[in-house]
This record gives structure tokens, C-alpha cells and sequence, in this order.
């Protein structure tokens, strides 16, 4: 860990900046939720497990929580447009108001693919939140309700982004070095 300062060339945003943003996007989410919606949170692993932690501790909204594992990336630094289902969620959501919980959005592949996926199985809606987006992604034809900030294209780790599995549990996020993955 202690070599994690190195990898780290510029913080984009600290821990106080997440948190913010965070909350940004729960006070949004209440607005366009009520207690009756019953909202189901669906975090997509791994990334996500940090925005989803704090984000539904910050709701103030009945919600209930479930999980998704897909992967497009594997262990290198570009999206492979392959999107395997890893883990599928527990919980049946016909009927049910759905909110994909996303960590980043990049070239947009991972999050089109699971919205038409979702959309399939008879949900009353399916929106996404994702913390962060890419410049790629904007050009994607995906419609992304909740976006907590835009970022230049450099690639991000920390607060569950990661680089081959590595500096998810960094507390701010930041551009990893190239000299990492050179
Ligand atoms: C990353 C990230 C998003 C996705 C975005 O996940 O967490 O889920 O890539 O990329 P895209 O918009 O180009 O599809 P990854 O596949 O690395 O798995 P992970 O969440 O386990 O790190
Ligand atoms: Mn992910
Ligand atoms: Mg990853």
C-alpha cells in the first residue's frame, strides 16, 4: 500500500468531492423516487461496490438492493465490447422500478448492453446512475438519468475502479501513472 501515492499521478477527486457528488445524486434520485416506488438498487461488480455503499446510505428512500456481475474489460486498460454475465441478479423485477448502479461509464458497452437486458424482463423502469463518464460514452446512445461528473479520458482508479484488480480501496480517485501499465 504504501507504493499506491507513486501509481497515482493527479487526484481527480477526493473523498470529500465523492461524497458530494454523492449526494448530489441521492437528493436527485429522492426527487424522482417516493417511499411507495420501492426502488431496486442494482450495483454491477465490482466497481460499484463503493458507489453503492455510500449511495444507498445516503438515500433517504425504501430501496432494496441486489447485485449483477458482468465484465468487458478483463485485466487490461480497453473495454473488450464482450460482455459476460458473471452473476445474475437474485430477485425477479417484473413490475419492479430498477436503478443500475455504475461506477464509470467508458465506451458505454457495458451499460447499453445491461439496459436492454434489464428492459427485457418486464421492469415498470430501468434508469442508471453511474458517478462517473467518460467522453466516449456521451457519444453512445444510452440515456444515463444520473451522472455525478464528466471526466477527461485518462484512466481512473480508486473508490472501486480498478486497474487488474488492483487500488479499488484507494478513498479518492485518481489517474493511474503509465508507468503502471506501460
Ligand atoms: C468497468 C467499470 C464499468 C465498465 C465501464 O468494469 O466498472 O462497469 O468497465 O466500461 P464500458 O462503458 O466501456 O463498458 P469492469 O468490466 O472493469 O469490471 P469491474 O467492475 O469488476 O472492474
Ligand atoms: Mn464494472
Ligand atoms: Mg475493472
Amino acid at each position: 500500500i504504501t507504493d499506491i501515492e507513486a501509481d497515482i499521478t493527479e487526484v481527480l477527486f477526493t473523498e470529500e468531492q465523492i461524497a458530494e457528488t454523492i449526494a448530489g445524486l441521492a437528493r436527485q434520485i429522492e426527487a424522482d423516487y417516493s417511499d411507495d416506488d420501492d426502488v431496486l438498487l442494482v450495483g454491477v461488480l465490482r466497481g460499484a461496490v463503493m458507489v453503492m455503499a455510500d449511495l444507498a446510505r445516503e438515500l433517504r428512500l425504501q430501496l432494496n438492493m441486489d447485485w449483477m456481475a458482468v465484465s468487458s474489460y478483463g485485466s487490461g486498460t480497453q473495454s473488450s465490447g464482450v460482455v459476460r454475465i458473471l452473476k445474475d441478479l437474485d430477485t425477479d423485477i417484473t413490475g419492479r422500478k430498477v436503478l443500475i448502479v455504475e461506477d464509470i461509464i467508458d465506451s458505454g458497452l457495458t451499460l447499453s448492453w445491461l439496459l436492454s437486458n434489464l428492459r427485457s424482463r418486464g421492469a415498470a423502469s430501468v434508469e442508471i446512475c453511474a458517478l462517473l463518464r467518460k467522453p466516449l460514452a456521451v457519444k453512445v446512445e444510452i440515456d444515463v438519468k444520473y451522472v455525478g461528473a464528466d471526466i477527461p479520458n485518462a484512466f481512473v482508479v480508486g473508490y472501486g475502479l480498478d486497474y487488474a484488480e488492483r487500488y479499488r480501496n484507494l478513498k479518492s480517485i485518481g489517474v493511474l501513472a503509465p508507468h503502471v501499465y506501460a
